[in-house]
């Protein structure tokens, strides 16, 4: 009785002094919950990562997917309105969701839909759940991507999955009895950036039928600077902190840890490829006064880079269809609707993205949610904001697909 006390007051201790550390967004409407969710992730991920990940690499990432899957069956009820099957297209595994209220000969528009997780965690069933909401509330069919991830895979194996199965669905649609052209892509965070870079290439290629919309939702869309005004502002904001950051970037690209205290020091980049990023794509003075104005973040000093390091990353990092951001131009894209939150490291590359979309003539829809963070989507369940934006994807697609 006495141990299990003092356990118990450990465990208490733990979790009150890590719940001190967490930054709350400031209007956000329920942050006991973010409170409660922070705190709760903190210590597992420590544990598993950082504890057991030392021994076994591979055993801690299966542990860390495995708990998000959970999170996606979370508040799941049984659903015979949809039918739902695990198949492949063109040997990428993936989820198709339909429903099955459509009479026969009727066309149904179709997403494509990636799943984030910073190309090492997440999978078709960690967002189970909003893959049901897009497919029941939008009457589409929806096909969830279960692309390869790190460690297992680095880049550009993703990327290439992710492109090969939105084309075998768009050259398929008479299958799935969906409107060849009424296809968008979508994805958050990770699964954003796929969205982004999948648009790219297959306007590079011209491939016909072609996309119609693209949602990005708070995605990754460059990877030389980790050190914006939101990524110093927001490093321990909930969900998505810096240490997280660097670790997917390091596991996307060497398919290990090896580069994490590189990229941690932001010395992943030579300084002339950082000056000129700054100043051709990344200018933090395109930025809006409310985003500044946020919190105090330091113009730092640009160090030298890791020669070494840069040459063994820079064709990953410099390419297109890893960074969007840096593409030649951003004409002739399905028109978009990008997403961001105020409380998010990504915030700015997400902006910026928008922004150079719309000077190249992509239509673009763009949002900031003003009270939210990084994840609130795959939590739309538990999380106003989260249902908000979920709403508010809805209803893009209702009207422009
Ligand atoms: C990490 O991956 C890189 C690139 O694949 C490789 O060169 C390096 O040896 C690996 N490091 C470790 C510690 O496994």
């Amino acid at each position: 009785m006495g141990r299990v006390l003092i356990s118990g007051c450990l465990v208490a201790i733990f979790v009150a002094y890590h719940s001190m550390n967490v930054v709350i967004p400031e209007g956000c409407a329920e942050p006991w919950k973010i409170r409660l969710m922070d705190t709760i992730n903190k210590p597992i991920f420590f544990i598993i990562r950082d504890v057991i990940g030392v021994f076994d690499e591979q055993l801690s990432v299966r542990m860390l997917r495995s708990l998000m899957d959970g999170m996606g069956r979370m508040k799941m009820e049984e659903d015979s309105t949809l039918h739902i099957r695990d198949t492949h297209f063109d040997g990428v595994s993936v989820r198709v969701y339909v429903p099955i209220s459509r009479r026969d000969g009727d066309l149904l528009p179709g997403v494509v839909y990636f799943h984030g997780g910073g190309w090492v965690l997440g999978s078709t069933e960690s967002e189970d759940n909003i893959a049901r909401e897009l497919t029941k509330r939008l009457n589409a069919v929806v096909v969830s991507v279960d692309y390869r991830m790190a460690p297992e895979v680095t880049f550009p194996i993703p990327f290439e999955d992710s492109l090969r199965a939105t084309k075998y669905f768009l050259t398929h649609t008479e299958t799935f009895g969906v409107d060849p052209s009424r296809v968008a892509v979508a994805g958050n965070s990770a699964g954003g950036n796929m969205a982004a870079t999948v648009s790219l290439k297959l306007r590079d290629e011209q491939f016909e039928p072609k996309l119609k919309r693209q949602v990005l939702i708070y995605p990754a869309v460059q990877f030389v600077d980790y050190q914006t005004p939101s990524c110093q502002q927001s490093e321990k904001a909930p969900v998505l902190k810096r240490h997280l950051k660097v670790y997917f970037l390091s596991m996307h690209l060497y398919g290990n840890r090896s580069l994490e205290n590189v990229i941690g020091d932001n010395r992943h980049v030579t300084r002339d490829v950082r000056e000129n990023i700054r100043v051709s794509y990344m200018d933090y003075s395109w930025l809006p006064n409310e985003f500044l104005e946020l919190g105090p973040y330091q113009d730092k000093e640009i160090v030298e880079g890791d020669v070494d390091v840069w040459n063994s990353i820079k064709d990953a990092v410099m390419s297109p269809y890893m960074s969007p951001l840096f593409a030649k131009h951003l004409g002739d894209l399905p028109d978009a609707f990008v997403i961001t939150c105020q409380y998010d490291m990504l915030r700015d590359e997400g902006y910026l993205y928008a922004r150079r979309m719309k000077q190249f003539g992509t239509k673009v829809k763009y949002v900031n949610f003003k009270n939210s963070f990084h994840g609130v989507f795959n939590v739309f369940q538990f999380i106003k904001e989260g249902e908000q934006m979920v709403d508010d994807v809805i209803a893009y697609l209702q009207n422009e697909l």
